[in-house]
């Protein structure tokens, strides 16, 4: 009797159960593009020049122009960007560079790689960017470099990192691997500091199909300098002017990028609508949304709301089929890695409050005006179950 009527259920389950929303859904994208990426990477393969080439070069100059930069240098990750950045603006051992430890885990890398040291200031409670008013104790003889992130597609208060970068002579770095197409008061972000650091990891607003990322800049100079670096430091073949490295963007990355560039605008204003309809359906709620300042343009590379009990929360939208994530669970100056910095659990509280809460609703720009409303109902659910 017990079996039969499990049978039964389980039965009606499998014909009515909707099937999950992920948190993207990089194959409804593919699924679009497929014929023109497909021709696309004949044509390389047919070329045989498979690290940078005609395709890197066509994104670069397609990159550069859909920002408003002078310069792209295509690389292999958005890690190594931040990398090369770095040594571009002069940090190097000893020095030290304000940041944040509210971010994913490479732009404090990018630090350490060039010798130099991670100094935190917290994030602003609304924004969640770096908090300005918080720099300028920071600053010391030491400082080589401001580097504010762009986190979750909302640039960082720029103008005013600029302006205290314009009084200590200390350039800004934008870490802007979440934030394609975003502006801050019009202009692209990744424009604005010395130079701007993006990821087309898969995931982001503008991914490969692979590793790859990119630095802008107006500098020629650092751009000449970047465009070394990435290969080698050779002036010329086998002639190696300083420590060089590998990071060269390759060419079916440069030409399956230069595709999807096409899209990016329809993309984002889809990303755009989408997090408008959660702003507006999940008001009454009681989360914490995240909000977009009046002079910029958020990208909403990621939607993430917070709730005192997150991890209840996750669970019971993942039982609903809804893939919720966690951007992100531990800050940067409470991971084992960072331990010798001496930082301690209380030392930023608005970043440790995020990574307490913070849970990431499902945001994609192929995603259907019915999978947001099961999406919202299933919130809705679980918070009604919250107060029952
Ligand atoms: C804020 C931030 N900085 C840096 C990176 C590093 O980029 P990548 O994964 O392409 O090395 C990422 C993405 O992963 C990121 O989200």
């Amino acid at each position: 009797m017990t079996i039969a009527t499990e049978t039964v259920q389980a039965g009606r389950g499998l014909c009515s159960t909707p099937p999950p929303i992920p948190l993207i859904d990089l194959k409804a994208q593919y699924a679009g593009l497929c014929d023109d990426i497909s021709e696309a990477l004949r044509e390389v393969a047919d070329s045989s020049t498979y690290v940078l080439g005609p395709q890197v070069k066509e994104f670069e100059n397609a990159f550069a122009a859909h920002v408003g930069a002078r310069h792209c240098v295509g690389v292999n990750s958005g890690t190594s960007a931040l990398h090369l950045a770095l040594i571009a603006a002069g940090v190097g051992p000893g020095d030290e560079v304000i940041t944040v430890p509210m971010t994913f885990i490479a732009t404090t890398w990018a630090v350490n790689y060039v010798g130099a040291t991670p100094v935190m200031v917290d994030v602003d409670p609304v924004s969640y960017t770096m908090d300005v008013d918080q720099v300028e104790a920071k600053i010391t003889s030491r400082t080589r470099a401001i580097l504010p992130v762009h986190l979750y597609g909302q640039p960082a208060a720029l103008e005013p990192l600029l302006e205290i970068g314009r009084r200590y002579g200390i350039p800004i770095i934008e870490d802007a691997a979440q934030a394609h197409a975003a502006r801050y008061r019009g202009r692209g972000a990744g424009t604005l500091g010395q130079s701007g650091c993006f990821s087309f990891y898969p995931g982001k607003n503008l991914g490969a199909y692979g590793e790859a990322g990119a630095i802008v800049t107006d500098d020629d100079r650092i751009a000449a300098r970047l465009r070394s670096l990435r290969d080698h430091a050779q002036s010329q073949r086998y002639h190696h002017d300083e420590i060089g490295f590998n990071y060269r963007m390759d060419a079916f990355q440069g030409a399956i990028l230069g595709i999807k560039l096409r899209y990016l605008e329809g993309w984002t204003e889809a990303r755009r609508r989408l997090a408008a309809t959660y702003l507006e359906r999940l008001a009454d709620l009681p989360i914490q949304l995240p909000t977009e300042a009046p002079e910029l343009r958020h990208v909403w590379h990621l939607f993430v709301v917070l709730h005192p009990e997150r991890d209840r929360l996750r669970d019971q939208l993942e039982a609903r089929g809804i893939g919720a994530g966690l951007h992100y669970p531990v800050p940067v100056h409470l991971q084992k890695a960072f331990a010798h910095l001496g930082y301690r659990e209380g030392d930023f509280p608005v970043t440790e409050r995020i990574a307490r809460e913070c849970l990431t609703l499902p945001l994609f720009p192929e995603m259907t005006a019915s999978q947001q409303e099961r999406v919202v109902d299933a919130l809705r659910d679980v918070l009604r179950e919250d107060h029952a």
